[in-house]
């Protein structure tokens, strides 16, 4: 069996919609092997479909429908730490870990860019897919049905404090609530917000990210499926955040700190919720992921 880590992925990063997105250092595992017949399991126990709607299944297959073969079957087993529908890319992590692995059995004959387009066509924006894929933070456009990308690295003092909520967002609801059209001066204002995050990060003058997270676009239009986001966004400025957005569509809430401020989430963050009788959130202190997808033989 092989084993494909994919790592989790945060879209967006406030104002780059559809466009900006960063590998952090969580990763869901998939150990996988040709087989005659479908056979799908969690190690984990998180309850994952078991047929051919299985998106790790039916993305390997897509890759072999794209090589001109046919996929035998497979035998799958998921350990998912990438938690589901809370907007950090788990439905990406399955798409590119049935990619790359299905690349991996028919020898590699797709490139990356060949992946990042494909696994982009799937999920139908590539802000989660190619971070996934590549790591690091990414910026992507489309062109003509190619993800046309650049990967750098973040700083290293960088630090994501994310904080789950206990309830899940689907992306297609939060993507239904947005505008068809947009004013000019909205626009402007998130252009220029999102050419000065990948400066930003990419440098490490975080100064500028409390300006940079600001959008018009999409979050305040996903703002009502998060009730208490105006208190946790409150709460991640007093603990030191120097720009706090929602991850992707939500409904995870990401601050980017360094590491005095990634001690004092550990420290207050959860206390200071409970405290508000916002319970039930989980916080996980992680890193840029400089990587991507990777496959292991264990
Ligand atoms: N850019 C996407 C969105 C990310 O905000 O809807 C979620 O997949």
């Amino acid at each position: 069996m092989i084993r494909v880590q994919v790592p989790a992925t945060s879209a967006n990063l406030g104002s780059g919609f559809d466009s900006l997105g960063i590998a952090l250092t969580m990763y869901n595992q998939i150990w996988m092997e040709e087989y005659d017949g479908i056979e799908i399991s969690s190690r984990d126990g998180v309850c994952v479909p078991k047929d051919e709607n299985n998106l790790i299944y039916w993305s390997a297959k897509r890759l072999y429908e794209e090589c001109g073969k046919k996929l035998p079957g497979l035998r799958i087993e998921q350990q998912n730490d990438i938690p589901m529908a809370r907007g950090l890319g788990s439905s990406s992590a399955c798409i590119v870990g049935g990619l790359v692995g299905a690349n991996r059995f028919l020898g590699n004959p797709l490139s990356m860019q060949d992946l990042v387009n494909l696994a982009c066509n799937i999920e139908g924006h590539p802000d989660n897919t190619t971070p996934a894929l590549c790591g690091g933070l990414v910026t992507s456009a489309m062109e003509a049905g190619r993800v046309h990308s650049v990967s750098v690295p973040v700083a290293t003092a960088i630090r994501f404090a994310v904080l789950i909520p206990p309830f899940e967002l689907k992306t297609e609801v939060a993507r239904g609530v947005l505008p068809q059209e947009y004013r000019r001066e909205d626009a402007v204002y998130n252009l220029s917000r999102s050419a000065l995050m990948t400066a930003a990060l990419f440098s490490g003058s975080l100064e500028n990210l409390r300006v940079a997270v600001q959008d018009r676009l999409h979050q305040p239009y996903r703002a009502k499926f998060i009730p208490d986001m105006d208190s946790v966004f409150r709460l991640s400025y007093e603990l030191g955040s120097y720009g706090t957005y929602i991850s992707g569509a939500g409904p995870s809430i990401i601050s980017i700190v360094d590491d005095v401020g990634a001690r004092d989430f550990e420290r207050y963050a959860l206390n200071h919720l409970e405290e508000k009788e916002i319970r039930g959130w989980k916080l996980e202190i992680l890193q840029a992921d400089s990587h991507g997808a990777a496959v292991y033989i264990d």
